[in-house]
């Protein structure tokens, strides 16, 4: 096998005695940009929204004005991929065409936000956050647990395709770390406990309660609260003397 340019000159770079330079990684797959034909998603499977979907599409159309229904793309995808479970490519392009824009301009975008799935999904789609305060309050704990329990690695869908397993960022939810998203609904301040009992309820065909699991309302002090007790001062406060 021929040596890359890359090792070629790292070795140039040694036997001068230079120190190797930062670059970017390399990228290691091509999944998330690339299509290729499958017997579940090809061009040549007719995808139309229900009729249902249709007048919502019709509504989400009318939002925009004329010369600017392009902007309608997310919202439409959004709406193709909660009719057929992910976003296949026969969607994109009817995407295309209600826009009247050249499929490149979908795939661009479709490619571009994660939040589009574009294989066969899970009827649950467990994302779970391994960012930083996540991963502070437990998150290694919440993902190893998901993980065995449902014998499924990171961007897999399980045989019976009942859940499809994937690591993500930050999902705005930190000050309830460690949380999980469950198709639109998140759960937070889990435990190893809470996350078993969830995943046994999704199993069993139960809906489990979304929100914190710490008995908080939302993402309010566990307890008392610690900072604004009393009557707020009055505008001015600390900069003229007689207040
Ligand atoms: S770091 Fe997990 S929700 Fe922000």
């Amino acid at each position: 096998m021929l040596p890359t340019l890359r090792t070629v000159a790292n070795g140039l770079r040694r036997s001068l005695g230079l120190r190797s330079l930062q670059t970017t990684s390399t990228l290691q797959s091509d999944n998330l940009f690339v299509h290729r034909d499958t017997p579940e998603d090809n061009p040549d499977i007719p995808f139309q929204f229900t009729t249902e979907n249709k007048k919502r599409a019709d509504a989400i159309l009318a939002i925009y004005p004329e010369g600017h229904k392009r902007a309608a793309m997310l919202p439409l995808l959004d709406l193709a991929q909660r009719q057929h479970g992910w976003l296949p490519i026969s969607a994109m392009h009817h995407v295309a065409d209600i826009l009247g824009l050249p499929k490149m301009r979908v795939y661009e975008v479709a490619t571009f936000y994660t939040m589009f799935m574009r294989k066969p999904t899970g009827k649950y789609h467990v994302q779970v956050c391994t960012t930083t305060p996540c991963w502070l309050r437990g998150s290694d704990e919440i993902w190893n647990t998901i993980r065995e329990n449902l014998k499924l690695e990171n961007g897999e869908t399980s045989k019976d395709m009942m859940f499809t397993l994937s690591e993500v960022e930050c999902l705005g939810a930190c000050v309830n770390a460690p949380m999980v998203q469950i198709n639109d609904d998140y759960y937070e301040d889990l435990t190893v406990e809470d996350t078993v009992e969830i995943l046994c309820d999704l199993k069993e065909g139960r809906k489990p309660k979304p929100g914190p699991r710490n008995g908080r309302f939302a993402a309010e002090p566990i307890g008392e609260p610690t900072s604004l007790k009393g009557e707020p001062p009055a505008a001015g406060f600390g900069v003229r003397p007689d207040l």
